[in-house]
């Protein structure tokens, strides 16, 4: 089979934490989750405050590209916003106490056969709505206006001549560069609205009705191209919906840690059990902060679990050790399984083989280490929102599943586990905010993604003890380099790769026969297509001498410029 197929099925979304937990949960024997739907974050906890939760603004979700976006939007304003499917009852957003919905932008056209509507409902004014884009055109249409595919498309960049500089536009000046991204367009106003915008080809780029609360807007004002679409967002999130803006770090881990706390001690003195709780430790940044936030909770009564497989970079096991057993006082089995890893792996070039041997392997090993711990009552997940949310989109759907591969029924219900999923609200970026907030080290809540064999296939060809010091020394180089030229965040990876050729060069006076290590550095979004970076020459100049200079057995440095597709990020 061609190599792209061959591994499509082991490459995961949300790399590394997912692959170990999803060996733990296989250990377990874990149930699959069972989430409320409903869920939602429990008490802000705000001295003085006194509602039960924070402030919520709901996106509702039309197919969007930018949905996600919205969302994270809002919580940069410290206002809870989650993503909720489109047709998603009206009484629900009541329920659930809404502040302000906004309705996303989508790919279809409002005439479509099948195009999304939402709970007619919406429009009754109890709750105030933003329309964006397609939202913005459903609002028209709905209540009684036109929309029209426009003569003119407008795509990318434009400007907007702001008539009513209150509601959204308030305190921006008149003229504002936006983004649009939209072949319809509003032609006729529903009675009770008046434009509050327009561009050369969109007499209505804005509108509103100011009595019912309804807005609506032609641009995406999400995106980074919208420099005053925070703006925007501010103005109707906490102006007009007027949602109070508590969603901050310091909240959500007083009241997590808080609902935590009551959870487990409530599970003790039913079952009159002592509460233990276990969770993975991967080394990278959701089971460290999910880790983080259980063990405050909790105290002693969470035990972590670290395979040492050996196939981590360098130092990194010794920073876990110091951050969770030195620092932060945790109960940390740190299992040395390097020997074990290496000898199953000898002789094995094969990718797939690899993979399947590390997981196979690392489930031995936690379900010996469980079974030395007895009773567990709670397993701890690092599980993120994006994993959660039910989305319309066929894109989420498919990440979703990644989570639900396993499915071991049949267990009696009183030997389940209880998943404890601290992260379940948030985006990767309020993970960080909580992990820093938490005291947890930069280098790890600021990693990169790492995959969850490591380096075992970053070696082409056999893993051995001697190739890995090899390759952690030259990753070691292209990690120092990277970041003391500022570049680390700005990357989704940057590696270093350990080929199985072999050149020659020339060293002082010597003929070297020796290792070529191969650098990728890519940008991306989400992992799932990437480009390769361009990274300054000095900089790909500084480490390939370093690297070429420090490392023993090395005597070329190449750069991969492919991009994905069609290559994979890894090259195994
Ligand atoms: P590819 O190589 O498929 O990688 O372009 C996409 C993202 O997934 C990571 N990756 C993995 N993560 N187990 C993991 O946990 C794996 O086997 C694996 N393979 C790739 C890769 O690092 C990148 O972020």
């Amino acid at each position: 089979m061609h190599g792209a197929l061959a591994n499509a099925g082991h490459r995961v979304l949300a790399p590394d934490d997912a692959e170990v937990e999803a060996y733990l949960e296989t250990a377990l024997h874990a149930p699959p989750p069972e989430r409320d739907p409903e869920d939602q974050p429990k008490s802000s906890a705000l001295p003085g405050a006194d509602a039960t939760a924070p402030d919520s603004v709901v996106v509702l979700d039309f197919g969007g590209q930018f949905a996600q976006l919205i969302a994270r939007r809002v919580r940069e304003l410290n206002v809870y916003s989650e993503l909720l499917p489109h047709d998603t009852p009206y009484a629900e957003l009541i329920r659930r106490g809404a502040k302000g919905v906004i309705l996303s932008g989508g790919p279809m056209s409002v005439y479509d056969e099948g195009a999304p509507k939402p709970d007619p409902a919406i429009w009754s004014g109890r709750i105030p709505v933003l329309g964006i884009c397609y939202g913005a055109q459903l609002m028209a249409l709905e209540l009684g206006g036109d929309v029209a595919a426009a003569g003119h498309r407008e795509y990318g960049p434009a400007t907007i001549q702001i008539t009513a500089d209150d509601g959204v536009f308030a305190g921006m000046a008149r003229e504002q560069p936006v983004w649009m991204s939209h072949g319809d367009s509003i032609t006729r106003l529903p009675a009770g609205f008046v434009a509050s915008a327009q561009t050369d080809s969109s007499p209505f780029a804005g509108l509103f009705d100011a009595k019912r609360r309804l807005y609506g807007i032609q641009f995406h004002p999400e995106v980074a191209h919208t420099p005053r679409g925070k703006d925007v967002l501010r103005n109707f999130v906490a102006g007009i919906a007027g949602a109070r803006q508590t969603w901050t770090s310091a909240n959500f881990i007083e009241s997590t840690v808080a609902e935590i706390r009551e959870r487990v001690d409530a599970h003790a003195r039913e079952t009159n059990s002592d509460g233990r709780v276990i969770c993975a430790l991967s080394g990278g940044v959701d089971s460290a902060v999910a880790a983080a936030l259980v063990h405050r909770a909790v105290g002693d009564r969470l035990t972590c679990i670290y395979v040492d497989h050996g196939l981590m970079r360098k130092r990194e096991s010794e920073l876990l050790r110091e951050t969770f057993a030195a620092n932060l006082g945790m109960d940390l089995v740190m299992v040395d399984a390097r020997a074990r890893f290496l000898a199953r792996l000898a002789g094995v070039e094969d990718p797939e083989q690899k993979r399947r041997i590390i997981g196979d392997e690392f489930i031995h090993v936690f379900e010996e280490e469980a079974a030395k711990l007895g009773q567990i009552d709670f397993l701890t997940q690092g599980t993120l929102y994006p994993d959660v949310i039910e989305s319309t989109t066929p894109e989420t759907k498919t990440a979703q599943k990644i989570k639900t591969h396993h499915n071991v029924g049949g267990l009696p219900a009183n030997l389940r586990f209880k998943l404890i999923e601290p992260l379940r609200y948030l985006f990767k970026d309020e993970v960080r905010q909580v992990g820093l907030e938490m005291g947890l080290p930069e280098a790890m809540v600021m990693r990169q993604p790492f995959p969850g064999p490591g380096l075992a296939i970053r070696i082409l060809g056999e893993v051995t003890s001697e190739r890995l010091d090899t390759l952690r020394d030259a990753d070691w180089i292209v990690m120092d380099e990277i970041k003391a030229a500022g570049l680390y965040r700005s990357l989704w990876q940057s590696f270093a790769i350990l080929t199985p050729v072999r050149s020659v060069g020339v060293m002082g006076d010597g003929r070297t026969y020796a290792n070529v290590v191969a650098i990728r550095a890519v940008t991306s979004e989400d992992g799932m297509t990437a480009d390769w970076a361009k990274l300054p020459y000095d900089v790909l100049g500084k480490i390939s001498s370093r690297i070429v200079n420090e490392v023993p057995g090395v005597n070329r440095v190449v750069y991969d410029i492919s991009s994905k597709p069609p290559a994979t990020i890894e090259w195994e």
